[in-house]
């Protein structure tokens, strides 16, 4: 066992963070560089983030795209650690590369708006988070504004995601009466609106202030002071086994913005979240991060937008082994020798020529059309293919059609590879064998227009179908006959049939009409 290598993995610490869009996901994370050293005043992400562009604007696209890109994985050393944060975007360009970036990450962690409670989109990331059986780590941000009772939120993660909440710290009053927040790991205060040191008191063994302490005779100490006793009595127990299976979540409570209770979760964080571990390979043998041979697998593939640079870049996971400038690997799925020259590791403001990588790192392959999707790649004699990705059932739908009807050929050769990429799933009429695209997010869309036009030189067409539900049916059940205005019957790419319903009415309309019939959502 090489040491060296072992220390290095071990080091690592590789996570995503899941929120609803605005919950503070972007705030968060650039207080976290900034106290990695990477940025040097808040403000400097945020000024990145283009935000709410028209998605009709492509030159706003592009410039997100070419942000995206740098700013897809974010790496630097916190407390002798190696942090990378992987992005998971959100609104519009939310997409299946959201959900497949949750396939390369050891731990998540999930920020809650604590005003608005469980929304939505976290709800969607925290099913595919939770699948992977990887531990998640709850921040309950914006604690400077009136948010709901605190004992409230950690019911609601029970009641609506089935995980356990532990409290890790509990706060102080709330937005105008917020005084702190009462750390019961660290068994200190943290007080609101207070810099360096001095904002910490420690507190006895018994968990209380010293009386000399004015904060002590505060009525929402008290306040505080009772919760953390009913918590400590009745709530959830601390366990480290169920939080590394995903089963209880540590929650902390702060404002990113303020930054307040950021440094105390990011501490827990490094210590508590998981290194790199053992991935199942080749069906069933397990692959330690420290076996000194490297392979990896391809999560995202992105193109540069620019026209110019026709170059795409490859994501590899690394998963086990060292990655070295020059390395010469085979490409599982086609048996293909690759020498890894140009790789590119990430920081938050630039690319730079990686050095070298070891399990739990990113590295950015240029692509020259060699990878796909889930695609494994391993140096040494022993075959290495990690599972396959898991294919995220889409809810946005269009019809699309080649503008014009001569040019057949690129439009057909354009979509082979557009979905052979895992850029967009494609489906066909049933009856019609039209072409039907089904996406997680509208930029998907964007995007393959985009790049049909520019790497096939194909228009195309598209006709919006909205959102729709999307219902896979056993062929031995399936009656054509089902089919009616209200649903749309269409096989996937593997020729499966599967109904694209109108909404959850119509979807219950059949199920009341056909009882016996079993309709699966694919995740
Ligand atoms: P996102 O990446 O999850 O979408 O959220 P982001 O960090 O961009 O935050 C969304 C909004 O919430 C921003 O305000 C941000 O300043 C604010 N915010 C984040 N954390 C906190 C917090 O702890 N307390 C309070 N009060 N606000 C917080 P905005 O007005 O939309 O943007 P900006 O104009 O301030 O940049």
């Amino acid at each position: 066992m090489d040491k060296g290598l072992l220390d290095k993995v071990k080091k690592r610490r590789t996570f995503a963070i899941i929120s609803h869009p605005d919950a503070g996901k972007t705030t968060i994370t650039e207080q976290m560089l900034l106290f990695g050293g990477v940025i040097r005043s808040a403000g400097t992400v945020k000024a990145r983030k283009t935000g709410h562009y028209a998605t009709s604007d492509w030159m706003e696209i592009e410039k997100k795209r070419g942000i995206s890109v740098t700013s897809s994985v974010m790496q630097f050393e916190y407390q002798g650690k190696r942090i990378n944060i992987l992005d998971t975007p959100g609104h519009q360009d939310f997409s299946e590369d959201t959900y497949r970036t949750l396939m390369a990450v050891d731990s998540a962690v999930m920020v809650i708006d604590s005003a608005k409670g469980i929304e939505p989109q976290t709800k969607k990331l925290f099913k595919v988070v939770k699948q992977r059986g990887i531990p998640i780590f709850t921040f309950m941000n914006k604690l400077d504004r009136d948010g709901r009772p605190p004992l409230d939120l950690i019911a609601e993660l029970e009641d609506l995601l089935g995980i356990e909440g532990v409290a890790m710290d509990w706060p102080i009053g709330s937005g105008q009466t917020l005084k702190g927040l009462y750390d019961i790991a660290n068994n200190r205060v943290e007080l609101y609106r207070k810099n360096g040191k001095d904002r910490f008191l420690p507190l006895d063994k018994n968990g209380k202030l010293p009386d000399s302490e004015p904060l002590s005779k505060d009525p929402q100490f008290k306040e505080t002071l009772d919760e953390v006793d009913l918590i400590k009595g009745a709530g959830n127990k601390f366990d480290l086994n169920k939080i590394a299976l995903g089963d209880q979540t540590p929650v902390f409570f702060g404002s990113a913005l303020t930054n307040f209770g950021v440094e105390t979760f990011l501490n827990s964080f490094v210590n508590l979240a998981p290194s790199p571990e053992s991935h199942t390979v080749n069906g069933d043998e397990e692959l330690s991060p420290e076996d000194p041979e490297f392979s990896g697998f391809v999560f995202k593939i992105q193109a540069n937008m620019n026209p110019h640079h026709r170059d795409r870049i490859a994501f590899v996971r690394v998963g086990s082994g060292e990655f070295k400038k020059g390395l010469d690997v085979t490409l599982a799925r086609t048996g293909k020798p690759i020498r890894l020259n140009n790789a590119t590791e990430f920081m938050s403001s630039e690319r730079v020529q990686v050095s070298d990588a070891v399990a739990g790192d990113i590295v950015g392959l240029y692509d020259t059309g060699n990878f796909q999707i889930g695609d494994s790649i391993y140096a040494g004699k022993r075959k290495v293919v990690y599972p396959p990705l898991p294919e995220f059932t889409p809810e946005l739908f269009v019809r699309v059609t080649a503008k014009n009807v001569m040019k057949q050929k690129s439009f057909h050769k354009g979509m082979k590879q557009l979905v052979q990429e895992g850029a967009i799933q494609l489906y066909r009429n049933y009856q019609t064998n039209e072409y039907i695209l089904g996406a997680v997010g509208q930029l998907q869309f964007e995007v393959f227009k985009f790049r049909m036009k520019n790497e096939y030189n194909s228009d195309v067409e598209m006709t919006s179908l909205g959102h729709r539900v999307a219902r896979w049916i056993d062929p031995d059940q399936l009656d054509p006959a089902m089919s009616n205005s209200r649903n749309l019957l269409v096989k996937d790419r593997y020729g499966n049939p599967l109904f694209l319903f109108e909404n959850q009415f119509a979807e219950r309309f059949f199920h009341d009409k056909y009882p016996k019939v079993k309709l699966t959502e694919k995740l």
